[in-house]
């Protein structure tokens, strides 16, 4: 996957990238950038927004402006970007972020997210240069630079290879080998502490009871 990340702040992403899994994926050839939309502006002074016609509070990041990023990093129009990458926009207001969505996205060989901030993007940006919204929960945040790493941290470990163990992904909470619920619960030693047990069936070493008391786990957490 080739990832592009257009952000005011591209050095918080140097963090991001050096998380293990992430550093994983990058080895295995996939692609992480970020890219400073304040660096391509065509306004003075760096400016990147502009105040809301018919008024009201903060700033609105300016169309033009994402269009001048867009085309210096892509070499085309962004209208037609968008027929051959995904491009989203975070938005609090989006399709909420899941396991399925998270799913698709790691299927997508490229893949683009702008990151908000102020009161938000002109709404010809999302109209005419995005393919999604994506939202990471119902709450508002200062930008969208932790939603990107929201999506980035699920879509990337999907990605074969970025985690250590390829089986942790596969069965973890909401994955279809769970049929959408959450994960059981795990143990570890040591098996007794303060008096609380672990279950008996995991240490029975016997493999199919272990897996039907997950399943059944699994199962209860979901319908509580
Ligand atoms: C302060 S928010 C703008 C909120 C906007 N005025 C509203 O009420 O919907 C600034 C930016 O943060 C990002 N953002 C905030 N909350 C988000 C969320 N829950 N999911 C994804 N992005 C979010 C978006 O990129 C947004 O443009």
């Amino acid at each position: 996957m080739n990832a592009d990340v257009f952000t005011l702040f591209p050095e918080w992403f140097e963090w991001f990238r050096a998380q293990r899994h992430v550093e994983n994926a990058l080895a295995l050839g996939h692609s992480l950038d970020a890219i400073d939309f304040r660096g391509s502006t065509p306004l003075k002074w760096g400016q990147v927004d502009d105040t809301p016609f018919g008024g009201g509070a903060g700033m609105v990041l300016r169309v033009d402006v994402m269009e001048a990023a867009l085309r210096a990093r892509y070499g085309e129009d962004p209208v037609s970007v968008r027929s051959r990458r995904r491009v989203v926009a975070l938005t609090p207001g989006g399709r909420t972020l899941d396991d399925a969505l998270a799913g698709e996205l790691a299927g997508e060989p490229s893949l683009t997210l702008l990151c908000g901030r102020y009161e938000g993007f002109d709404q010809r940006i999302v109209d005419h240069f995005c393919t999604d919204e994506i939202s990471i929960g119902r709450y508002v945040l200062a930008g969208g630079e932790l939603a990107a790493m929201v999506v980035l941290d699920t879509v990337l470990r999907k990605l074969p290879g970025a985690l250590g163990h390829a089986d942790s992904a596969v069965e973890e909470s909401f994955s279809e080998a769970l049929d959408g619920a959450p994960e059981y619960p795990h143990y570890t030693r040591p098996a007794s502490w303060r008096g609380w047990e672990v279950p008996d069936v995991l240490l029975s070493g016997h493999h199919e009871r272990i897996r039907q008391w997950r399943h059944e786990q699994s199962r209860r957490r979901a319908s509580s």
